[in-house]
C-alpha cells in the first residue's frame, strides 16, 4: 500500500493519469472513500489518459457506464461504475463488470466495496480520505504481483 496526498482536485486528476499509465486490460480498480472524497474526479484523470474524450460524469443513476478510449495499450473501452445505489450482492453481479472487462476493457467501479466478494483478489484498491476542505489521501493497493508504481506517493 501506497499513499498520496492530493492538496486539490487537480492533484486528484493526476494521482488518476498516474494509475492509468500501469492499467492493463482486464483490470478492476475499486474506489473506496466516502461521499465527496474525489473518486469521480480521480475517474476524469483515469479516463483522460486512456483517451476518453467525452465528459466523464457521476454514473450514480446509470449504476455502469462504457467509455470509448484511444489508446495504444488495447484498452478500448473504459466502464465507470457506481455501486453507490446498488441493493444487493445479486444485483451487482448483473453488472457483470468482471467478465465485461476481460478482453480490452478496464473497469473503475466507485463504491465497489459493496461488492467486494466479486473481485476476488486480483483488483487494484485506491481508498480515498479526506483530510480537510481540499486535501485527501489516495492510499493505492496493487493487485498481487503486480510491480508497484513508481511516482505515485510523489
Ligand atoms: N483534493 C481533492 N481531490 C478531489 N476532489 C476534491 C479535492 N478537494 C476538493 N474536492 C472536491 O470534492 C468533490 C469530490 O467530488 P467527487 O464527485 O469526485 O466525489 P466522489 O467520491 O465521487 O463522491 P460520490 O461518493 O458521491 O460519488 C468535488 O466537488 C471536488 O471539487
Ligand atoms: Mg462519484
Amino acid at each position: 500500500m501506497s499513499a498520496r496526498r492530493c492538496a486539490n482536485p487537480a492533484d486528484t486528476v493526476a494521482a488518476g493519469r498516474a494509475l492509468a499509465a500501469w492499467l492493463v486490460p482486464g483490470d478492476v480498480v475499486v474506489l473506496t472513500g466516502p461521499l465527496g472524497a474525489g473518486k469521480t474526479v480521480f475517474s476524469t484523470g483515469v479516463a483522460a489518459a486512456l483517451g476518453v474524450r467525452e465528459r466523464v460524469t457521476s454514473p450514480t443513476f446509470t449504476l455502469v457506464r462504457p467509455h470509448a478510449c484511444a489508446n495504444d495499450r488495447g484498452i478500448v473501452t473504459l466502464y465507470h461504475a457506481d455501486l453507490y445505489r446498488v441493493e444487493s450482492l445479486d444485483e451487482a453481479a448483473d453488472l457483470a463488470l468482471g467478465e465485461l472487462v476481460e478482453e480490452s476493457a478496464v473497469a473503475l467501479i466507485e463504491w465497489g466495496e459493496r461488492a467486494e466478494a466479486l473481485w476476488g483478489p486480483d483488483h487494484w484498491e485506491v481508498r480515498f480520505t479526506i483530510e480537510d476542505d481540499d486535501v485527501r489521501e489516495l492510499a493505492l493497493t496493487a493487485p498481487p504481483g503486480r510491480a508497484p508504481v513508481t511516482g505515485w506517493a510523489a
